[in-house]
């Protein structure tokens, strides 16, 4: 039978082993959670400000432009779709810019109104181009020069984005702000207008409500769009 004293020194050390293991499983469990953490962390894509969202649009835009100034004189085919592709990328640039950044501009930028008011022209030429553009013929004599002049617009109006409002963004906005900007510009990009829609509001609250519905149109549009050409492809039931 051990002594009062053995006994103890015996709970004691058993004790210490408990506690021991528990830490030990608690220092495992958080190591692998922290490592959990970790994995998701780098699974979630890095939040993007306002500026660089916008600027990859351009980077985008621009590499359109320069593969419709390489396409052959004859390249009808490429050139229709290089020019599908502008406007489908121009029109959802424009409606969330005209959503999101320039309200935000104008509101928190001094003096920012004629600015974002240019920009809002340059848009408008814009879309009634990409108008155009979108049922023309690409073998009509005006169809090359009607992209060359859209380019060129477009070009202009990057490089004032660049290098006026997006300078005083950076110097005006938080960097949360921003961050929370460009997050907004992702969201409304999944509904935005697909389409060109020149007569349309271009400014809140109005802009909000028709880019809803006209990109709704634009979706029910290309999905007809789709089943012709899938028709066209079945070709005439020999009856
Ligand atoms: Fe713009």
């Amino acid at each position: 039978m051990p002594t009062k004293t053995t006994a103890k020194k015996t709970v004691k050390k058993s004790d210490k082993k408990v506690v021991k293991q528990a830490t030990k499983a608690t220092k495992a469990a958080s190591k692998e959670a922290g490592a959990r953490a970790r994995t998701t962390a780098s699974k979630r894509p890095a939040r993007r400000d306002v500026i660089a969202v916008l600027k990859a649009d351009h980077h985008e835009v621009e590499q359109l432009f320069r593969a419709f100034e390489e396409a052959g004189d004859h390249a009808y085919v490429e050139k229709r779709d290089l020019a599908n592709r502008m406007i489908a990328a121009l029109s959802a640039h424009a409606a969330v810019e005209e959503q999101i950044l320039y309200p935000w501009v104008r509101a928190t930028i001094r003096d920012a109104d004629d600015q974002t008011l240019e920009a809002l022209e340059e848009h408008h030429v814009v879309k009634w181009l990409l108008s155009e553009i979108e049922d023309m013929d690409p073998e009509h004599e005006r169809f090359n020069a009607k992209v060359t002049v859209l380019t060129e617009s477009v070009r202009h109006h990057v490089r004032e984005e660049e290098t006026e409002m997006f300078v005083d963004l950076r110097a005006v906005g938080t960097r949360a702000e921003l961050l929370d900007l460009g997050e907004q510009i992702i969201a409304a990009r999944r509904t935005a207008p697909t389409r060109p829609h020149p007569r349309s509001s271009d400014t809140p609250p109005m802009n909000l409500i028709g880019g809803t519905v006209n990109a709704a149109l634009d979706h029910a549009r290309e999905v007809g769009r789709e089943v012709v050409g899938a028709l066209g492809s079945i070709g005439p039931s020999a009856e």
